[in-house]
């Protein structure tokens, strides 16, 4: 069996990640070694077989006995190892959640429901890094993935609507405190039926806007308000949550020698770890919204064709809805007033499984078989 190394392990994309290696049964086909960066000599965990001590996940040399390396700790913790280990002649699969690597000549971005072909392509060429794409991209892909794969989109303009899980746990606290402190200011006026509801809306604002609110992590309220930008600045004027859409989708794809233009405004809002996002779609043709729909589901057994009707879109296309699951629903697709080419559509998915872990372990099992 493989020798797998864990590195990050316990934050919260990597709880996420043995979670569903749990459930699928994945610990049960590979020799997994739990790595730390601070804790090594203290006994590891045991729900992949007896708990051994964890082991320096500095310690290149420990690294290096692994066949396999799946890294969950960021890309301070990448930029830092990886190109050491390889520069000891390390061959092994490097596995990776966060993006230091993503846009490298020699690794592939995986989302296999999506790029399959890119991936065995990659393996039998001898490629050993493998990267987890931007969230809002890889769900973006397996809810339009039956419309890329037949080459019928001419552009798309993604408006996202991305959680706080998304900036880290520190902020999803952050997000509840606020939300806590909000309602805290104005209890007393809620539970009385005769307040006046300008008043409670001026004590809320007051609140938001006031410096005791907790904003250590956002930098400014996100409870009650929206942060129209996410990542730092680019020169083109998009944030780089943003210029990720095209680079890495079209990686995804194979199709960077000849991108698709994919490009709009990614926007944090106080959803948990659910990504929304509202997609402005050119096509090549003039396709039904039928034929769109059939394509679209036929595509992947997680992607699910909401109807465009009300009570089922406000009850099903949510991230509260979605939370916790591996479904990625899309939705309001109609025709816009543009012109019969252009279509609307509305998908959220789970940034923390479809968007984060769920690709690795895919990418993981291909490898072991
Ligand atoms: N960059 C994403 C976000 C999460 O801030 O929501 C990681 O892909």
């Amino acid at each position: 069996m493989n020798k797998v190394g864990l590195v990050g392990w316990r934050g919260m994309v990597g709880s996420v990640l043995m979670d569903r290696m749990q459930t699928e049964g994945d610990f049960s086909k590979i020799n997994a070694h739990f790595f730390t960066t601070s804790q090594s000599g203290e006994l590891g965990p045991n729900f992949a077989g007896e708990a051994k001590p964890l082991l320096d996940a500095t310690d290149v040399s420990a690294l290096s006995k692994m066949d396999i390396i799946i890294s969950c700790q960021g890309g301070d913790y990448t930029k830092s190892v990886y190109p050491t280990l390889r520069e000891t002649g390390w061959q092994g699969y490097w596995i990776d959640a966060a993006s230091a690597l993503r846009m490298d000549n020699d690794s592939i971005i995986v989302l296999d429901p999506v790029n399959k072909d890119v991936i065995e392509q990659g393996l039998e060429q001898g490629v050993k890094t493998f990267v987890g794409g931007n969230c809002t991209v890889s769900l973006m892909l397996i809810a339009l993935g039956g419309l890329f794969e037949q080459d019928l989109i001419e552009w798309v303009s993604p408006m996202t609507y991305q959680a706080a899980s998304g900036a880290g746990a520190r902020n999803m606290k952050e997000l509840i405190t606020q939300m806590g402190e909000i309602h805290g200011s104005v209890v007393q006026h809620l539970s009385n039926p005769s307040s006046a509801i300008l008043e409670i809306d001026k004590l809320v604002a007051n609140k938001i806007k006031s410096d005791d609110l907790p904003k250590d992590q956002f930098g400014v309220p996100l409870a009650g308000s929206l942060i129209p930008w996410i990542d730092v600045p680019m020169p083109s004027g998009q944030s780089k949550e943003e210029w990720k859409a095209q680079v890495e989708a079209n990686k995804i794809l194979g199709s960077s020698c000849s991108p698709i233009p994919i490009d709009g405004l990614c926007i944090r809002i106080g959803a948990m770890r659910c990504h929304s996002q509202a997609l402005t779609i050119k096509l090549r043709d003039d396709i039904s919204v039928e034929r769109i729909e059939e394509i679209l589901e036929g595509h992947n057994e997680w992607v699910k064709v909401i109807p465009n009707e009300r009570d089922v879109s406000a009850e099903e296309l949510t991230p509260v809805n979605v939370t916790g699951t591996l479904s990625v629903p899309i939705g309001r697709i109609r025709k816009l007033t543009m012109g019969p080419k252009y279509i609307s559509a509305f998908t959220v998915g789970d940034q923390l499984l479809w968007g984060a872990a769920e690709p690795l372990r895919r990418m993981l099992r291909i490898i072991t078989g």
